[in-house]
């Protein structure tokens, strides 16, 4: 008798094993707009090829991002942000599964601070030392 394999028939491939990792951090040096600019068009291109989607703010010496995607790229892509030298004191907020993603249409945006406050209010406090 042939053995007939179920295929899925609905969501998205990559779409498993969703999480959403919130961070903030401390700029080394303040970044000129040029700098800032050229930050995001890396991170749009890379995000698209791992399948995240996410938002990024930069105000007052400070990075606040949250990233979302597969467990695996999540945590690929946190490792070279972790590694980055253009900023320090790198806080993760948490990462926590979610079912489906808050910034599906943004591989990477650039918000600012009260925005990316109201996704998640964690982003607001002061870093931890
Ligand atoms: C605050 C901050 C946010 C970043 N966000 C992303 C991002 O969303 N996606 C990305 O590919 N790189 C991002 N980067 C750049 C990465 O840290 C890293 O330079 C880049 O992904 C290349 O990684 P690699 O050096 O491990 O090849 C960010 C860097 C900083 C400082």
């Amino acid at each position: 008798m042939a053995i007939h394999k179920s295929t899925p028939t609905s969501g998205s491939i990559g779409d498993a094993d969703l999480v959403s990792l919130s961070y903030v951090s401390e700029l080394i040096h303040p970044l000129e707009t040029l700098e800032l600019m050229q930050l995001v068009d890396l991170a749009i291109a890379r995000n698209a090829s791992l399948n995240i989607t996410g938002v990024l703010s930069c105000e007052s010496n400070r990075f606040s991002q949250i990233i979302e995607g597969p467990a695996g790229a999540i945590e690929l892509l946190w490792n070279s942000i972790k590694k980055d030298e253009r900023h320090c004191n790198i806080f993760s907020l948490g990462l926590k599964k979610i079912k489906q993603r808050s910034f599906a249409n943004w591989s990477m945006r650039l918000i600012d601070g009260k925005q990316i406050a109201a996704f998640d209010p964690k982003l607001k406090g002061p870093i931890a030392k």
